[in-house]
């Protein structure tokens, strides 16, 4: 591969790209079909969305079903290559009672850094300023304040290190259906030098913080006792479910490695829809889980209790930066399609379905994992996967996937010695 063939590679059009890209690594004819075969995302759209695009990524799109939040049934997509997270959110859903959800203000933080001040002096001077620094943000974006969003307020910290004093101001605003970066990035760009003005220092970052601790959705849901048992296919009492999840979840309190994997199963389930929906979940993860340690130990993003019939009692509280407006959620045609089929107006109605989401997955990771173990479920789905790896055809995928799971060994090495004992005519008798 020569670099240079590389060189003002973003000025050209997408085939060129494909020829320089395909003579440079030597592409076989198949991988040139792979390279250039159209899927959903049409390729200007994307050579629109980011830089020096070849080709575009298909990730499996599927359906959650049995939703039932606020009262109204959903079908929810999910855009996620991991087996068995649909069918885990879709089973969570299916027992439990109904999620009920509330959302904050869409209310975004702006940061800005001043640095060479006295940070008291400073401080005081942006404070006293605060509402002539307000007005003047509200004229920044009129379009926003005539949705009813717009700026609200100006806090100021002074954080100091060896370097000395610096200020950190936060801007806070009502961002409506915006996810919020650009209009946030704006206004703390065209706010800068007048606080440069005021505190004699210098502004160096003005950007949004994506720990959007303001801008909060909640969703709660009860799992009977009884739907709890039906769910083991009566192994397991609905008591000792519930006793079990509880469990699961105070080891999550307790220990930080724990309370990493649980909250990976929560985001297994948000990324999903986020991604679905055109949405930045590099935004939604670095918010989640720094306020997961937001009040010092880094903790479960659920949380569970019993109710006084004894039933299962989850709850959800998460950071979620989300928009309809704008981005990829506008011009991606799968992710129109899923807010279509969400039948969604706000950011807000969006962040609820996705909070409940996020309590349906983790539930059923738990409940999974505290009963019969994650594998059954999990490998289940993911068996036919590994045989296709091993190399089954169509026909010899499902034979070889069924023959792993009675074995207990679902593996790449099971699946070839499966295959092997097939393709030869020996006994498959385990
Ligand atoms: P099951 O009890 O064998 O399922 O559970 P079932 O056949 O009785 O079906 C129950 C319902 O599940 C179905 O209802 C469907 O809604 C759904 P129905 O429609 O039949 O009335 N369902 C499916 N939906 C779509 N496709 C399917 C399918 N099968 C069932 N093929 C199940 C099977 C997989 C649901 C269960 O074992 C389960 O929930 N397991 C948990 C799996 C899981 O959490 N996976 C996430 C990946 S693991 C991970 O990364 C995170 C983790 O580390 C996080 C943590 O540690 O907390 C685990």
């Amino acid at each position: 591969m020569d670099k240079e063939a590389f060189s003002g590679f973003y000025k050209k059009e997408i085939n060129e790209r494909q020829e320089i890209f395909a003579k440079e690594f030597d592409l076989s004819e198949e991988d040139k079909k792979l390279l250039t075969k159209e899927g959903p995302l049409p390729f200007e759209i994307a050579n629109k969305m980011v830089e020096n695009v070849v080709s575009t990524f298909p990730l499996p799109y599927g359906l959650a079903t049995n939703f039932n939040i606020d009262g109204k049934d959903y079908i929810i997509p999910f855009a996620i290559e991991e087996p068995s997270v649909v069918a885990a959110a879709s089973n969570a859903a299916k027992l439990s009672s109904g999620f009920e959800t509330s959302a904050d203000d869409p209310v975004m933080i702006g940061q800005i850094q001043v640095v060479n001040v006295d940070g008291a002096k400073a401080k005081v001077a942006v404070e006293k300023a605060r509402e002539e620094l307000l007005s003047f943000a509200t004229t920044i974006d009129p379009i926003l304040v005539k949705f009813g969003g717009g700026p609200k307020d100006i806090t100021v910290e002074v954080l100091n290190d060896e370097e000395g004093d610096m200020l950190d101001i936060h801007l806070l605003v009502d961002v409506r259906d915006a996810m919020g970066a650009n209009a946030i990035n704006t206004m703390t760009e065209k706010l800068a030098p007048k606080i440069e003005e005021l505190t004699g220092g210098k502004v160096i970052l003005r950007i949004i913080s994506n720990l959007a601790i303001y801008r909060r959705a909640q969703a709660k849901t009860t799992w009977t006792k009884e739907s709890l048992a039906a769910s083991t296919k009566g192994q397991f009492k609905g008591e000792d479910v519930v006793d079990a999840i509880l469990n699961a979840y105070r080891f999550a309190n307790a220990t930080q490695f724990r309370a990493t994997t649980h909250n990976k199963g929560i985001m297994n389930g948000i990324d999903a829809v986020v991604i679905a929906t055109g949405n930045d979940f590099r935004a939604i993860e670095s918010g989640a889980h720094s306020f997961a340690s937001y009040e010092g130990n880094y903790s479960p993003l659920t949380k569970y209790s019993k109710d006084k019939e004894g039933n299962l009692v989850g709850e959800i509280d998460i950071p979620l930066a989300l928009g309809l407006v704008g981005g990829a959620t506008k011009v991606h045609p799968l992710a129109q399609l899923s807010i279509k089929i969400l039948g969604i107006k706000t950011a807000n109605d969006l962040a609820k379905i996705i909070a409940s989401v996020g309590l349906a997955q983790n539930f059923a990771a738990l409940r999974a994992l505290s009963t019969e173990g994650i594998q059954r479920g999990h490998m289940r789905l993911h068996a036919a996967n590994i045989a296709t790896q091993a190399g089954a055809s169509k026909e010899e995928e499902q034979i070889v996937a069924q023959k792993m799971i009675e074995t207990g060994e679902v593996n790449q090495g099971k699946a070839e010695e499966i295959l092997k004992t097939m393709r030869t005519g020996g006994s498959l008798a385990s």
